[in-house]
């Protein structure tokens, strides 16, 4: 059950907007019965769909905010703490997860925080539940509700992602835990190809997830990363990304998703990490803006990239440029290793490192909440932050 703190202490989960899917997407045979819908039943309730799903929106994604990204599995978190030579026990996963969402003030810059589940069941190490912590802070909490990658049969070495079976469930008890958005991220190759069926899965798979998350009440991020994996050029990883967005679209309207209650969390437009050319953000916002424009309606309201192993500071110079003029679309970001990497080191898992870290991670979240706004300088900013996070073949 979602606790009293969560239902009094956040716009997003006024009442009045608790609609939940099932009766959403599905009109009641009362409403149904007479004169017969002349269009599929979701279609008579969209209206009311929409104002809903603004209201959510409004908070997720608002002017100078974003989302922290801090849903990696119990494998990848291992790896994390691994770096600053920590074992990857529950406790040391409380305790830094309890750092994260208790940063002073970081509802400023932050308006929804991915969960992995562990930690969406979880609370601080002082006893609060993460979740109510969360929203305290003004800061919606959100779910990775895909179960991973596995090699996709008949590929090119490509991979798909699991987790539908069951998903109905899951978000319903996840929306009851405190959840009001989900993620799902599977990935693309470019390198492996990629082929018709490695898109058509990926694409299949996060349109299907999308309309069992609405079902349930969950606005999803739609992510399909297009890996930097590479030595192509940026004009090959823009091909790619107008296909695979071009697809992804075709089957969120087949399976009657509701766009204004989807957020978009794509990789930006880059020339592969192997490439000898690199491109300046001006390239890479010229690039993304154009890919976008191409293929995302403007019923979507956000567009939350996410930050693929580039260093924390080209992520935010990237984002800055794509700011600097009007978009359909708020565009923001959902980073994971573009916020976090040096929190985490600053951290080192030292209890007495905790302020330090958190001022770090305010600091990020604070450049990205300006670079969200056009207007981030990139002054001052430490060796650490500029260093790349590329991992060859990263699992998430
Ligand atoms: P990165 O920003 O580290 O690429 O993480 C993206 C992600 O999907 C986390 O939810």
């Amino acid at each position: 059950m979602a606790s009293a703190s969560l239902l009094k202490s956040s716009p997003v989960l006024d009442r009045s907007e608790f609609v939940k899917g099932q009766s959403l997407r599905q009109p009641s045979a009362s409403i149904i019965r007479c004169p017969p819908p002349p269009q599929p039943s979701p279609f008579l309730l969209a209206p009311m769909l929409m104002s809903l799903s603004r209201l959510r929106y409004k908070t997720v994604a608002s002017p100078g905010r974003g989302i922290l990204a801090m849903d990696e599995s119990n494998a990848t978190c291992g790896k994390r703490l691994a770096s600053i030579g920590l074992e990857n026990t529950e406790a040391n996963r409380q305790a830094y997860r309890t750092l994260l969402v208790t940063a002073p003030g970081l509802g400023q810059y932050i308006s929804g925080a991915i969960l992995f589940e562990e930690t969406l069941y979880q609370s601080t190490t002082d006893g609060k539940k993460m979740v109510d912590v969360l929203i305290e802070q003004n800061i919606v909490p959100g779910i990775k509700v895909d179960k991973g990658l596995v090699p996709l049969p008949g590929s090119n070495n490509e991979s798909w992602c699991q987790g539908l079976d069951g998903l109905a469930s899951r978000t319903a008890a996840y929306y009851q835990q405190g959840a009001r958005f989900a993620k799902w991220r599977t990935v693309v190759s470019i390198p492996n190809g990629p082929s018709a069926l490695a898109v058509k899965e990926a694409a299949w798979g996060l349109a299907r997830y999308a309309a069992i998350s609405q079902d349930n009440g969950l606005v999803p991020i739609v992510e399909p990363e297009i890996l930097l994996d590479g030595e192509h050029g940026i004009d090959r990883t823009f091909e790619v990304a107008l296909k695979v967005w071009a697809e992804v679209f075709y089957y969120l309207a087949e399976n009657n998703a509701l766009f204004e209650g989807i957020l978009l969390k794509p990789s930006m437009v880059t020339p592969g990490a192997e490439c000898k050319d690199k491109a300046t953000p001006q390239q890479v916002s010229d690039y993304t803006l154009k890919l976008l424009k191409r293929r995302i309606p403007p019923a979507i309201p956000g567009i939350m990239f996410l930050s693929g192993g580039q260093s924390e500071v080209e992520a935010t110079l990237n984002l800055n440029a794509m700011n600097q003029g009007p978009n359909p679309w708020h565009v923001s970001f959902s980073y994971a290793r573009a916020l976090q990497n040096t929190c985490l080191k600053t951290w080192a898992g030292r209890p007495e490192n905790v302020k330090a870290a958190q001022e770090v991670l305010l600091v990020r979240a604070k450049a990205n909440s300006l670079a969200q706004l056009g207007k981030y300088t990139g002054e001052g900013e430490s060796e650490e932050a500029k260093k790349g996070m590329f991992v060859k073949g990263y699992v998430y």
